[in-house]
């Protein structure tokens, strides 16, 4: 068999290979997904490596998720939305990219939300992983607010989003608060919010410090009618916002959810059928210390559906 790979800089940490190589094996197949760290140079080689066949299939990482999109002969629409791809497969000798985070993340939603809506959402941060969800809510949101340390970017997302969201959505983008004074319009938005998306990298780079968040109402999620957090990081304990967001009765997850679902589809891209997620997710929960319950493997079809989970994306056929 041909090999897979996940191609980044660096690359050491990510946990792909631990759960695509369990699904891999699952299906009957040997465990050929490994990291490989890559240059630019290396990352247009693996991209004519996959166009010729001689590559099955990769993943694409940080920094490259922009260069994947680009080296492409052909994207799906969450790639040409979003301008970013995770995701190499080949057809009829063409190089195809898609973004499979969207659809991670719109398993992410289903699993939180359920038959929940998310009309009114606050997205904190504004780098790739926030346009990515505003993408994948843009179907259902009504009110979308985007906090961010820099202004400018916020304002740069809802420009890029413009052409998704639906006419009547109201957007604003507002600056991270640094004074109890400037988070009065922050706040107003967390405690009228049925979700908050948590996509900086504040977690990941002070683990478990509660200062960056201190003036933001995260205990106060939807007001009394209690909303829900999504974390984009993941790890082995709730981060600040999700502990905070629980504390208060609203309910929170994280992104294993997001890892596990946009990884079963690259799968599906690369084997052409789709994985055993449960298995996949054993095996995920294994490497970060979780038990495997909080990580949701399937969600009932009516469900994923309400959150715009197709079975596959009907503009491209399959090996
Ligand atoms: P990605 O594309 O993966 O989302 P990114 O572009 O590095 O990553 O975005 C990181 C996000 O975390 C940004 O929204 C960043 O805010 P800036 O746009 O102002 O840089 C946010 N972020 C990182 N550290 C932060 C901090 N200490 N306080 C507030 N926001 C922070």
């Amino acid at each position: 068999m041909k090999a897979l790979y996940v191609l980044g800089k660096p690359i050491a940490h990510s946990l792909s290979p631990v759960f695509q190589n369990a699904g891999l094996q699952a299906a009957g197949l040997p465990p050929v997904y490994t990291r490989r760290e890559v240059d630019e140079k290396d990352l247009e080689n693996l991209a004519q490596g996959v166009r010729s066949g001689n590559v099955l299939g990769c993943n694409i990482t940080l920094p490259y998720k922009t260069q994947a999109a680009q080296l492409a002969d052909r994207t799906t629409p969450a790639v040409e939305a979003t301008g970013v791809a995770n995701t190499w497969w080949a057809e009829n000798g063409e190089l195809w990219a898609d973004n499979t985070d969207i659809v991670g993340l719109q398993m992410s939603f289903a699993a939180l939300l359920k038959e929940r809506d998310a009309r009114r959402v606050v997205i904190l941060g504004a780098g790739g992983a926030a346009n990515a969800a505003i993408f994948a809510l843009a179907p259902s949101v009504e009110h979308l607010t985007i906090v961010n340390r820099t202004l400018s970017k916020a304002e740069d997302s809802l420009n890029q989003a413009q052409p998704w969201l639906k006419n009547h959505t109201v957007k604003q983008a507002l600056a991270w608060p640094s004074t109890a004074e400037d988070a009065t319009e922050v706040n107003a938005a967390i405690r009228a919010a049925d979700l908050v998306i948590q996509t900086t990298s504040i977690p990941i780079l002070y683990p478990q410090d509660p200062t960056p968040f201190a003036l933001l109402a995260l205990d106060e999620i939807g007001g009394a009618s209690r909303g829900a957090l999504l974390e984009l990081a993941y790890g082995d304990e709730p981060t600040v916002p999700m502990q905070r967001a629980r504390d208060s009765g609203a309910s929170a997850l994280d992104g294993a959810t997001m890892l596990l679902h946009q990884g079963a589809r690259s799968f599906e891209r690369w084997i052409g059928k789709r994985p055993d997620v449960a298995v996949m997710r054993d095996a995920l929960a294994k490497a970060v210390g979780r038990n495997p319950d909080d990580i949701a493997a399937e969600i009932p079809e009516d469900i994923r559906r309400r959150w715009g989970v197709a079975p596959r994306d009907a503009a491209c056929g399959f090996m």
